[in-house]
């Protein structure tokens, strides 16, 4: 239906059937063990890898691993809302598509743009957290880059991160090339990358120390004063000092490990390319993501007891962990699994950033000529080029650890969305054959809702500013562009798949 409305939405129907025209169709090749594979591939990263150390030692201590618990909780509640959307409306676009069907153009175009964000943020993060483990091996082997070409840290202010954005290139070309070409680099970069946490778990934990784990949750500390925007928002609501540690830093923590586990949500993005979507989506996303929290738990409980949190490394701490207990050779295998491991996560979240991309072209809130697919590859080459390119240059220049909680909001907003959609379309569209539903409704996504709004509650406030800045960049494209140029605008023709602009 056309219509004027700011909540105009898209019969789900018609979002399936849009996915049919040949020009705009993408190849269903993946099953649930790809997608499994495919999750656990960009659910494994930075986050464990690099994020872990510095929460233990600003925020949490040995009890990071109760926080990586709770976002694992939070993210469970979520996916459990993902997976009913995601087997229902089986379309490129994850979030996106799915409110577009419940909640509205609007609101589909705001979680869209937000969804940008996430992807596009999280794959320069995870680009400089691999090339500051590239650097290290590089160290190790007496080679040192120039300090011009190795990134934002350098003494004279001024570097771009050469192979971050090296890295980010190459990953556009394989993307270009096909779906089925990643997906077998991801396989076996996955096996790496799983097999050297492993190795962290069953080595390291005959190295634990129990005089590590006391005190298991340290006692809160204030935080350094200044203009008070790094703290939480939850703590400057309530007129708590800011301060680390304590009951209070698990959940600062759970926020910022919240990054781990980002990625369960990509999975989802990649429905239309999925061969049985109602009974693969659910069985991906829920596996990867338990998979993943049961290894992080293990993880942070042995690296924490293997070393004193006070004296945790925050650039390479699963590494520094072992060098620290005498085992050099242990830190050099898990190093270079690290930075093996990391190529996979930057190159499904581009993955997903291009089908959001292409997904809201399609609909005609972003320009038609992005939403081609390639005549030989069959994939969105258009986006995948335009972003990989835009992103190469955003890593060579980016901040790991501010943009990384920039992640985790816009991330958690789009959990929001997700959980009050599954009620909106219960309601609307009992209808609809669902291959998985949500279970407890509404109780379940109510409190995903709660639990997702906390954490981001958690987050520092000027996160919140940047985020808030964003956002309102993202209605005035809307308003400029996309809500006139929609295929659901009065005049345009919803149903023609050929129409470009
Ligand atoms: N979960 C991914 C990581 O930790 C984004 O790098």
């Amino acid at each position: 239906m056309t219509s004027s409305s700011l909540f105009r939405t898209k019969k789900v129907e018609h979002s399936i059937e849009g996915t049919e025209e040949s020009e705009h169709r993408l190849r269903k090749t993946l099953s649930a063990l790809d997608l499994t594979v495919f999750g656990v591939g960009v659910i494994i990263g930075t986050g464990i890898f690099v994020l872990t150390g510095q929460v233990a030692k600003e925020n949490a201590g040995p009890s990071v691993a109760i926080a990586f618990a709770v976002a694992g909780v939070v993210c469970a509640l979520a996916a459990l809302c993902y997976a009913e959307f995601a087997s229902t409306v089986p379309v490129a676009g994850s979030a996106y598509t799915f409110s577009y069907t419940s909640l509205g153009e609007l609101p589909a175009w705001i979680i869209g743009w937000d969804l940008v964000l996430e992807f596009a943020l999280g794959t320069a993060v995870v680009a400089v957290g691999w090339s500051g483990y590239i650097r290290s091996l590089l160290d190790n082997a007496g080679w040192t880059l120039p300090e011009v070409i190795a990134g934002r840290d350098g003494a004279t202010g001024f570097g771009f991160d050469l192979l971050a954005a090296l890295l980010v290139l190459l990953l556009t070309v394989v993307l270009v090339v096909g779906m089925k070409l990643s997906a077998r680099i991801t396989s076996a970069v996955v096996a790496i990358k799983v097999g050297v946490v492993l190795l962290v778990i069953v080595a390291g934990a005959f190295l634990v120390k129990a005089e590590n784990f006391t005190p298991f949750i340290p006692e809160s500390v204030p935080q350094e004063a200044g203009d008070g925007l790094h703290a939480p928002l939850i703590q400057l609501i309530f007129g708590f000092a800011p301060a680390n540690f304590g009951a209070l830093g698990i959940f600062t923590a759970a926020s910022v490990v919240f990054f781990a586990f980002i990625g369960f949500d990509v999975v989802a993005t990649a429905a239309e390319e999925t061969r049985n979507p109602q009974r693969d989506m659910p069985r991906g996303i829920l596996g990867s993501l338990a998979i993943c929290t049961a290894l992080y738990v293990l993880v942070s409980v042995v690296v924490t007891g293997m070393q004193r949190y006070t004296e945790l490394s925050v650039d390479a701490p699963l590494a520094e962990a072992f060098k620290a207990n005498g085992h050099p050779f242990f830190a050099g295998v898990i190093s270079f699994g690290a930075a093996v491991g990391l190529i996979t996560v930057c190159m499904i979240l581009l993955l997903g950033q291009t089908r959001v991309f292409f997904a809201m072209s399609r609909d005609g809130l972003l320009p038609r000529f992005f939403s081609r697919v390639h005549p030989r590859f069959k994939t969105p080459y258009r986006p995948t080029i335009l972003l990989g390119v835009v992103i190469a240059v955003a890593a060579g220049f980016t901040r790991l650890s501010e943009l990384a909680e920039l992640v985790n909001i816009g991330t958690l907003f789009a959990f929001v969305v997700v959980a009050l959609s599954v009620l909106i379309l219960r309601r609307t569209r009992p209808d609809l054959p669902r291959a998985f539903r949500t279970p407890w409704v509404p109780v379940l996504p109510v409190v995903s809702v709660l639990a997702s709004l906390w954490l981001m509650l958690n987050l520092p406030a000027e996160t919140w500013i940047r985020f808030g800045v964003w956002m309102a960049l993202g209605v005035v494209v809307y308003f400029a562009y996309g809500r006139r140029r929609s295929l659901l605008a009065p005049g345009r023709d919803p149903g023609s798949g050929g129409a470009s602009s």
